[in-house]
């Protein structure tokens, strides 16, 4: 399959001062790609990794926007062509994941989820394909995607609504766009829980242990290293895809 050299081309990744986020930026680094990090409120954290990616040779800025807030993201790209002077790749990252369940599902979580985790990206998409106008775009998505989550109902609407937005994207801006999705499974406890939590979901995985977020830098590598993949959705989750229906309602 024909693939691009990313050398010197410039991704802004969302949500990018750590976690996954952190990841994909040093990965793609590694690769030669100067990266615009994107953070809300890790700001030491984004100074830090941009220090860090510096030292490996490449470019490195940092923007920071507030996702709740649609004045911060509506220009976001505009904002980061005008720091990096250039922007080639678009990984969608930042996410937000409350619980909820069907029984104390609120319309106002519902709105959140929705705009941090569908809203926002594809604004950024659409931005991009009119600012840009070529390039790759990566979203990241979620493994329940292909079926459920019982107890994050907000959530994975969102990440739905998300993933039908990569499809629905891969189409309206082909050729010169191409639009892919990764689908995480059991990577990193949520913020604020131990590593505990992966141990008691570990048998949900085909695989039987969870993934590291550099199983999920490298299928976003990959996609944005493809000329000739969109629309396509990769799932980094040892198999649980092919699980969460049989499970049926679990309580974490
Ligand atoms: N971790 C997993 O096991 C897993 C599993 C399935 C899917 N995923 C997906 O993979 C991606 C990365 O996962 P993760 O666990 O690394 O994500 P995360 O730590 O939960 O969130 C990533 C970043 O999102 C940013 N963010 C949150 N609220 C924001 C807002 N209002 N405006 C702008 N940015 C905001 C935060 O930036 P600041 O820190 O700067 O505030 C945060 O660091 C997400 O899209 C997630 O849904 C992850």
């Amino acid at each position: 399959m024909p693939e691009t050299r990313l050398q010197g081309q410039t991704a802004l990744v969302t949500g990018a001062a750590q976690r996954v986020g952190r990841e994909i930026a040093l990965t793609l680094a590694r690769e030669g790609v100067n990266i615009v990090i994107h953070y809300r409120s890790s700001k030491d954290e984004a100074e830090s990794l941009e220090r860090e990616l510096k030292e490996t040779g490449v470019n490195s800025w940092l923007v920071q926007a507030d996702f709740e807030r649609s004045l911060e993201y509506e220009n976001l790209i505009n904002r980061t062509v005008e720091v990096a002077g250039s922007l080639n790749m678009l990984v969608n990252n930042a996410s937000v994941f409350p619980s909820d369940t069907l029984k104390s599902l609120s319309r106002q979580n519902l709105v959140q989820s929705l705009e941090l985790n569908a809203w926002a990206p594809f604004s950024l998409c659409r931005q991009f394909a009119t600012a840009v106008g070529r390039g790759k775009i990566v979203n990241l998505l979620d493994t329940r995607v292909n079926s459920y989550d019982w107890t994050h109902v907000s959530y994975i609407l969102s990440k739905h609504v998300l993933s039908e937005f990569t499809r629905m994207m891969a189409v309206e801006y082909a050729p010169d766009i191409t639009v892919n999705g990764v689908s995480p499974g059991l990577i990193l406890p949520p913020p604020g829980k131990d590593r505990s939590y992966l141990k008691r979901l570990e048998h949900t995985v085909p695989l039987k242990r969870h993934g590291n977020p550099n199983d999920v830098a490298q299928a976003v590598l990959f996609l944005l290293k493809s000329d000739f993949l969109t629309g396509t959705i990769i799932a980094v989750d040892g198999g649980r895809h092919l699980m969460e229906y049989a499970l049926g309602p679990h309580p974490d």
